[in-house]
């Protein structure tokens, strides 16, 4: 991946591993990235490291004042809003909230967010005594099921591995790593890689159609199961490509 960026105008140019697309230059400045469930840890850490890179960001919440309030604790211009309004705001969102809260929220957002790039991050895990284990979803992960309530949004599974913590950790060392990026839509799963490299040292990387969007959320319980074991913040490097 190659990384043209400057303050004026962010040129994200991805080295497609696809044999049939050689190069592609897709410019996202002008793309206003909405966090639903922006203030909890990963959609702040996101919409942290979106803003720092120059884009418009937007954190939505269940309660304006609360999304107000974590903006200004971000600064860079991000902007708190109701998640109804954060996603009529932005031009792709982000679902950042808790797998149980993924299907109500999503059901109240069909309107709101029909055309646009819905980016699902979530996991649905479970937690017991020995760790993080995956949860049966009855449409085969928290994406499809997005897909399936949002029919007229191209969802897109993305982000599911990167630690909040090393987001949040902007005076850390740079991020590196692979996003794993999974949709229907090619347009959006490459605008979507290019939102990835706006992260630092990290890259997007096309990991197949949504429906196999599955094992690539419960491979976060293995994730899980590393930090603990090795007190890190594992994430994933695809080799090869
Ligand atoms: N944490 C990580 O390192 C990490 C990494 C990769 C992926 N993820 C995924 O990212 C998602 C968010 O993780 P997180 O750790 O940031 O979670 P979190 O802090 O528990 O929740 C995020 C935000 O979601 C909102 N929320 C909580 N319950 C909700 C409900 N029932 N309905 C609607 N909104 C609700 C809350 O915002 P308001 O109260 O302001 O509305 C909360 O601040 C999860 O699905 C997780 O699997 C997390």
């Amino acid at each position: 991946m190659r990384l043209n960026a400057n303050s004026d105008n962010i040129n994200y140019m991805t080295q497609s591993p696809d044999a049939d697309q050689n190069e592609k230059m897709i410019d996202i400045s002008q793309t206003t990235v909405g966090v639903l469930g922006g203030t909890g840890e990963q959609g702040r850490g996101l919409a942290t490291r979106f803003a720092l890179a120059g884009l418009s960001v937007i954190i939505g919440s269940r309660t304006a004042e609360r999304a107000n309030e974590v903006a200004s604790e971000i600064g860079h211009s991000v902007k708190g809003m109701t998640n109804v309004d954060a996603a009529l705001a932005s031009d792709l969102v982000i679902v950042a909230v808790p797998w149980d809260g993924h299907k109500e929220l999503l059901e109240s957002l069909v309107i709101s967010l029909s055309g646009k790039i819905v980016v699902d991050c979530v996991n649905p895990l479970g937690f017991d005594k020995q760790g993080a284990f995956r949860l049966d979803v009855a449409e085969g992960s928290a994406a499809q099921q997005a897909q399936i309530i949002l029919a007229d949004s191209r969802v897109v599974a993305a982000f599911h591995h990167i630690s909040a913590k090393l987001l949040l950790d902007t005076d850390g060392a740079q991020l590196s790593g692979d996003v794993l990026v999974l949709g229907d839509d090619r347009e959006a799963t490459d605008l979507v890689s290019a939102l990835a490299g706006t992260l630092g040292g990290m890259r997007g990387v096309y990991a197949g159609r949504l429906r196999n969007a599955g094992q690539v959320e419960a491979l976060t319980a293995n994730l899980i199961s590393m930090n603990r074991r090795y007190k890190g913040h594992a994430g994933v490097q695809i080799t090869d490509i």
